[in-house]
């Protein structure tokens, strides 16, 4: 019997080729770089199976090149980089890897918490700079952390976890979402906010929403002339959902004290670009889940939701259920 073909854009790390390959016949992008459309375009042709990356735009122009797509499945949480809709009028099932990595994700966003407010990155450059002559009263002076107040925006399964880290630090948690959740507000003591008030009553802010219409610059101008001087803005969710220029301006003015990055956008951000070169503002390359082992469960995920998606099961993590029915 013919196996069915699979194309993955890129290597994944750990042992889910071993158990694609043992299942169906792989076509692979070997480069090491995103593939690009059109590459992935010709590829797809005759394809059951897609393991992508959230750097390949999975669209209607790519869905129209391959009739026979049974599955997409998605090395990433985050989905706004494939049309949902178009998958299930086509009856894709799209798979996805939620909570393997919510842990490592609230770890790296409390890094970030960490390492803008208490201006960690500009140490290290006055260091490596051979700035450091002796000990100063007020050499580079930050804000606190602990004990202040922490707002998230979207209290889902990474926000709640970075909620744990902040009531471990003896931070009271201030969430916004479109719903209240009485059950978090319950296990955890969160408080629910609407953003106006969260931005303004939060010592520090961070995003943890999917990237949608709804939430694309979510915070803009507006939203940050309402944060106070001394806050850290943290985004975790995707580059979209924060104006790059209005955060530039707001970290230049002084109208926020400091922000850390794990997104951008433009992603990835051009060296030249503004708030690259600003000191309070502390930016990683979307290394949200990077841990070693975090992104072999994510592969392995991502491979199992891809096998289950070829034999017709139910994909154990569906992003778009409502293709079943
Ligand atoms: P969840 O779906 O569990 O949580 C998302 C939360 O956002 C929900 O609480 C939702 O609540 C809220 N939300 C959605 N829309 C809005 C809105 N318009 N305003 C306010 N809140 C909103 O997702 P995850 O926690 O698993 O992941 C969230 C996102 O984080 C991912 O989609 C991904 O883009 C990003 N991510 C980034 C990582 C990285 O490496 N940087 C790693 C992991 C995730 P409600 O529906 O009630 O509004
Ligand atoms: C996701 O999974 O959506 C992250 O951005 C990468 O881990």
């Amino acid at each position: 019997m013919t196996k069915a073909l699979v194309v993955v854009t890129r290597r994944p790390p750990g042992s889910a080729l071993e158990a694609i390959e043992r299942a169906a016949e792989m076509w692979l992008w070997e480069e090491d770089r995103p593939i690009p459309g059109d590459r992935l375009a010709a590829a797809i042709g005759d394809a059951a199976g897609l393991y992508c990356m959230l750097t390949d735009a999975v669209d209607e122009a790519l869905l129209r090149a391959a009739p026979g797509l049974r599955v997409v499945s998605t090395m990433s949480v985050g989905t706004d980089h494939i049309d949902l809709d178009a998958c299930t009028a086509q009856g894709i099932a799209v798979g996805h890897t939620p909570d393997v990595l919510n842990e490592t994700t609230a770890d790296t966003a409390f890094a970030l918490l960490m390492a803008a407010t208490r201006r960690l990155g500009e140490g290290r450059d006055y260091v490596r700079a051979g700035e450091w002559q002796r000990w100063e009263p007020e050499l580079l002076l930050g804000h606190d952390v602990h004990g202040s107040t922490l707002g998230i925006i979207g209290l889902g399964r990474v926000g709640q976890a970075i909620a744990r880290r902040g009531l471990g630090f003896g931070m009271r948690v201030l969430y916004t979402a479109r719903r209240r959740r009485p059950e978090a507000e319950a296990s955890l003591g969160v408080v629910y906010r609407d953003l106006d008030g969260l931005l303004a009553e939060s010592d520090h802010v961070v995003v943890a929403t999917p990237l949608t219409p709804e939430t694309t610059h979510l915070i803009d101008a507006a939203a940050l002339g309402r944060m106070k001087p001394t806050a850290t803005l943290v985004n975790i969710s995707r580059g979209g959902t924060v104006d790059s220029d209005a955060l530039a301006v707001a970290l230049q003015s002084g109208e926020i004290a400091a922000a850390g990055l794990d997104v951008t956008d433009p992603e990835p951000i051009p060296a030249g670009h503004p708030l690259v070169g600003l000191a309070n503002c502390f930016i990683v390359p979307h290394l949200g889940s990077s841990s070693r082992a975090t992104r072999d469960a994510m592969a392995d995920l991502a491979a199992a939701n891809l096998l289950a998606g070829l034999t017709g099961e139910r994909l154990p993590e569906c992003a778009n259920p409502e293709v079943y029915g």
